[in-house]
């Protein structure tokens, strides 16, 4: 999600769509796939949550190689009506709105190359299919992403996209959720990669504080490193539930509401129970 020319790239669609290309992937690229699928899924049990393991298998993304798209979205769409496009790289805010309101994900199409398998700034097909699309097989979360893109329309009308970009970036990309086993991540950012999987659970630098949701649209978030602040949600139907309204009185209230900076600590913050 990123503001950007308005108009598609050549060979992009209108929606900006384009054709996976599988067949254009080369060795080295489905051998990285299947390095950091091997890499990732060793560290899965104990830290995801039972979601995403379950969408994982279902979606069976370790067939030899990156997954071709058509052939995952036969089981995602079956299960939650959600498919996966591939789009050429990141997409003006109206457009990433327009597909998740309809249910489609759009995903970077090319692989990281072997350099960069710990950390890439714009998201590729590793991060997108494997790290996204394990929980848009649950039926409550994939609920939340089409909710979420349609509060995107919601927000860009209303100037309040700065506020709502920091929810998906503490749920969607780094949430954490509180489960009867213990802490558990469902955000794709902590989910694809190996340090961060890692960090977000076991490390005793980050704060993990219970998620609400004038808290994080309050708090800014930094992309170049680890997060300093993870938000626990206590279910992903508490989640849900807690985003089903317009926001409307909320985006009021944070007209005159000041920012939480990163390391301050709100009085209104509760630790998030393990
Ligand atoms: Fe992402």
């Amino acid at each position: 999600m990123v503001a950007a020319a308005l108009k598609p790239p050549p060979g992009a669609r209108p929606d900006w769509t384009i054709d996976q290309d599988w067949l254009g992937y080369s060795t080295d690229e489905h051998r990285t796939w299947d390095r950091l699928y091997d890499r990732q899924t060793a560290l899965l049990p104990g830290r995801a949550c039972d979601a995403f393991l379950r969408g994982l298998e279902a979606l069976d993304l370790r067939q030899g190689g990156a997954p071709e798209l058509a052939r995952v979205n036969e089981v995602l769409s079956m299960l939650t009506g959600w498919r996966v496009v591939a789009v050429p790289g990141l997409v003006p805010d109206e457009v990433f709105f327009e597909h998740l309101a309809n249910r489609r994900f759009p995903a970077g199409r090319f692989i990281r190359s072997p350099e960069q398998l710990d950390y890439l700034q714009e998201p590729d097909l590793f991060h997108d299919l494997f790290g996204h699309a394990p929980m848009l097989t649950d039926p409550v979360f994939a609920d939340y992403m089409q909710a979420y893109g349609e509060g995107g329309r919601r927000a860009l009308r209303l100037g309040r996209l700065a506020n709502l970009a920091r929810l998906y970036w503490y749920t969607v990309e780094f949430g954490l959720v509180r489960t009867p086993a213990g802490l558990r991540i469902y955000g794709a950012g902590v989910l694809s990669s190996r340090a961060e999987t890692l960090y977000a659970l076991d490390d005793p630098r980050p704060r993990r504080i219970a998620f609400d949701l004038e808290r994080v649209m309050r708090t800014p978030y930094r992309i170049d490193d680890l997060q300093a602040l993870y938000f626990v949600a206590p279910s992903i139907e508490a989640l849900l539930q807690a985003t089903l309204s317009d926001f409307s009185s909320l985006y009021a209230r944070l007209e005159t509401a000041q920012d939480i900076p990163l390391g301050c600590i709100d009085p209104g913050d509760r630790l998030a129970p393990v």
